[in-house]
């Protein structure tokens, strides 16, 4: 039943999964440096395929599902990366980055089951097929699997893999009960961003530059740069949240505000509405139609103009700026960093992350 199959998903290019030009590898140290994550991208990939089994055939199935639908494996190619700076893919570093992935893929299978999302990665969500006991099982299974994967990899690593997941639950905790009494919203929600997207990724660069035995300044340097390319990430998703539509996925522009998450573009046009009637009008017509959304006797068509709007408005350019001061403090982070190929890729990344439109 757990026949091997074979390891042809990630079809892309490094430089096309992290948005990279393809002239970036020129040198012989860059195409080496390539080559080496290529290689290790594929050594993780033929795990993941192999340790999504479960002597279970239900657990196989809806366990590999997410992962056959696509991903950018965005945080084992930074495991990867940052491994080039010690003594580059040994057998821990390409564990860790698997273990990583595993622990990103449990999180998704119990998101989805949190924000009742219809589609994943162009497929309906684990839940919508087979309900939200066997979605939250699943992410249970996938994350006890990464904890056997960790096992082998000394307390170090176990103790960041402990540190890291309390702090995705929490972020996933505070953004559920939002800003306590007294408390910015916007400082909250930046707070969340870095817990349950920056805590993973920043785990993910310091993890290759710790196994691959990297000197320490170093393991600082990118472990401060992954936590803050994730909140960049985050916060770009919120200025797509606002796109229209370019798929045939039906999503509506604006799903994270219809379904009540307040986004930064969102809390900017809070903060901007009190001192600022315009800003008010477009913050009463949002609020109001969300409100009523979930009564069903929302304007949709009244709501898709407002969101049309704030797509426009200078809280949304407001959010950029941030995302790219984000991304910037990050090139800062790995300033200690040798020049080489290294440092360029995740400079480069950086730049891509913030330039990037889905
Ligand atoms: C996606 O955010 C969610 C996360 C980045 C973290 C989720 C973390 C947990 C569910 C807790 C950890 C659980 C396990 C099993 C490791 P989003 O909803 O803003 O993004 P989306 O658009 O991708 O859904
Ligand atoms: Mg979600």
């Amino acid at each position: 039943m757990n026949a091997i199959r074979p390891v042809a998903r990630r079809a892309k290019s490094l430089s096309s999964t992290l948005g990279f030009g393809e002239k970036l590898f020129t040198s012989g140290d860059e195409r080496r440096f390539a080559a080496a994550v290529e290689e290790g991208l594929e050594a993780v990939e033929a795990r993941l395929v192999l340790e999504m089994s479960f002597a279970d055939d239900l657990a196989d199935v809806t366990s590999r599902y997410l992962l056959d639908a696509g991903g950018k494996r965005v945080r084992p190619t930074l495991a990867l990366m940052t491994a080039q700076l010690g003594d580059g893919n040994n057998d821990a570093v390409i564990a860790a980055a698997e273990a990583i992935e595993v622990i990103h893929l449990a999180s998704l299978y119990h998101d989805d089951v949190m924000d009742e999302a219809q589609m994943r990665r162009g497929v309906p969500s684990a839940q919508s097929v087979w309900g939200n006991s066997v979605a939250i099982l699943t992410g249970d299974l996938l994350f006890a699997r990464a904890s056997k994967i960790v096992a082998g990899l000394g307390e170090e690593a176990i103790r960041l893999q402990a540190d890291t997941f309390e702090r995705l639950c929490l972020g996933q905790l505070h953004e559920t009960i939002g800003p306590g009494d007294g408390e910015d919203p916007i400082a909250h929600y930046l707070g969340v961003l870095a817990d349950k997207t920056g805590s993973l990724i920043a785990a993910a660069a310091q993890t290759g530059a710790v196994l691959s035995g990297a000197p320490l300044e170093y393991r600082t340097a990118v472990t401060a740069y992954g936590e803050k390319i994730g909140v960049a990430f985050q916060l770009v998703d919120d200025i797509i949240d606002l796109a229209p539509p370019v798929d045939e996925t039906g999503k509506n522009a604006g799903t994270d505000l219809r379904s009540g998450v307040a986004t930064l573009p969102l809390l900017y046009l809070r903060r901007l509405a009190e001192i600022d009637s315009d800003a008010d009008e477009l913050l009463t017509r949002i609020e109001h139609n969300v409100n009523v959304a979930d009564l069903g006797h929302a304007d949709d068509a009244d709501l898709t103009a407002a969101i049309a709007e704030l797509r426009e408005h200078e809280v949304t350019r407001q959010t950029r700026a941030e995302a790219h001061r984000w991304a910037r403090e990050a090139v800062e982070a790995i300033r200690p960093l040798p020049p080489g190929p290294v440092k360029k890729a995740l400079t480069q990344f950086a730049e891509s992350i913030v330039e990037r439109s889905n």
